[in-house]
C-alpha cells in the first residue's frame, strides 16, 4: 500500500477520508500516546522494543493495549512498502467520550490510528548540525511517549529560528535529550548519555547505539551530563528512529571540537547502518 492509505480502528482508507469525532479525548485533552517505527525495505526495525515501549507508554497512562503483538503486526503490514524506508506513526487515545470531563469516561472504546509517511532523514551528516541549549519546560513524565508535545515543539521552533536542528533540554543544570531525540556526548574519550527515568524517553535508537558501543569495546556510560560538561565534550550526538545518529557541531555558536562530525561518531555511525541492514 501506498504511504496515502492509512489504518483507522479497522479500516484501511484514503488519508483523506480518515476522520474522528472531535470529542475524541486525544483531540480535547492530548490523552494519547504514540509510537513510531522505522521500516527499512518493508521490516520493521526492533519492532518488539517498540511494542515494548508502546505497552510501557498505555500502562503509566493507564490505558489497556487493545492489541497483542501479533495483531499490531498484522495491522501495521499493509503499510509497509519494500521499495521504501519509512516512518510508521501509531496513535492510540482514550476514546471518543459523550461529554469533555477531566476523569476518565466509563466503556470507553480507544480510537487507534496509523500511518506511513517516507523517511527523509537528516541530510547534511557530513558538515553536522547545529543546536541550541535551553531549559527543559516539559512536565514530569518524560517517559511516556504522550501526544501531548505542545512544549517539544515549542522547544523544537525555537532552535529552527535560530537556525538550529535541535534543542537540547537543561534541567536544573544537567542535559536530559533533544526536543525529539537522545543525547550523547564524548566527554574525556568516553561516550555517555543520560540514564533513563522521567526525565527523558527511552529511544530504541539509543539502546542500539549502547549495544552496537558495549560489542565494539567503546567505552561508553549511562550517566548524567552537567551543561558545563556538555560544553568541553570532544562529539555530541541526537538520535531517533527517522533521524538516526546526527553529529553536532555547533552548541549555543560554539564549535565543538574542529567543527566536523567526530571519529567516534563515523565507527558509530557506520556500524549503526551495517546494523540496520542485517538486523530489521
Ligand atoms: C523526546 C524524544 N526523545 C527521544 C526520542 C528518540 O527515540 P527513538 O530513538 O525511539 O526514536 C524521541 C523520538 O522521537 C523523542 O521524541
Amino acid at each position: 500500500m501506498d504511504n496515502n492509505t492509512v489504518y483507522l480502528n479497522g479500516d484501511y482508507l484514503p488519508l483523506s477520508d480518515a476522520k474522528i469525532s472531535v470529542m475524541d479525548r486525544g483531540f480535547l485533552f492530548g490523552d494519547g500516546i504514540y509510537e513510531v517505527i522505522p521500516s527499512y525495505s518493508g521490516h520493521l526495525f526492533h519492532f518488539e522494543q517498540h511494542m515494548e515501549r508502546l505497552e510501557n507508554s498505555l500502562t503509566l497512562i493507564r490505558l489497556e493495549n487493545p492489541h497483542d503483538s501479533a495483531k499490531w503486526r498484522e495491522i501495521l503490514t499493509p503499510l509497509l512498502d519494500a521499495n521504501l524506508d519509512q516512518s510508521i506513526y501509531i496513535q492510540i487515545t482514550r476514546g471518543v467520550a459523550a461529554k469533555r470531563d477531566h476523569t476518565f469516561p466509563a466503556n470507553i472504546i480507544p480510537t487507534v490510528f496509523a500511518m506511513s509517511s517516507n523517511i527523509v532523514g537528516f541530510t547534511d551528516l557530513e558538515s553536522g548540525a547545529k543546536a541550541i541549549s535551553i531549559d527543559d519546560s516539559r512536565w514530569g513524565l518524560c517517559n511516556v511517549k504522550a501526544i501531548t508535545l505542545l512544549a517539544n515543539i515549542l522547544l523544537r521552533q525555537q532552535a529552527v529560528d535560530r537556525g538550529c536542528a535541535e534543542a537540547i533540554l537543561v534541567k536544573d543544570g544537567y542535559v536530559t535529550e533533544g526536543a525529539a531525540s537522545n543525547i550523547f556526548a564524548v566527554i574525556d574519550g568516553i561516550l555517555i548519555t543520560p540514564p533513563k527515568g522521567r526525565e527523558i524517553l527511552a529511544g530504541v535508537t539509543r539502546d542500539v547505539i549502547l549495544e552496537l558501543a558495549r560489542d565494539n569495546d567503546i567505552a561508553c556510560s549511562e550517566d548524567i551530563i552537567s551543561l558545563d560538561a556538555l560544553k568541553t565534550a570532544s562529539e555530541i550526538w541526537l538520535t531517533s528512529s527517522t533521524r538516526e545518529i546526527i553529529p553536532v557541531v555547533q552548541l549555543d555558536n560554539e564549535t565543538i571540537a574542529n567543527g566536523k562530525p567526530g571519529p567516534v561518531w563515523k565507527t558509530i555511525n557506520h556500524l549503526f547502518q551495517t546494523y540496520k541492514k542485517s538486523k530489521p
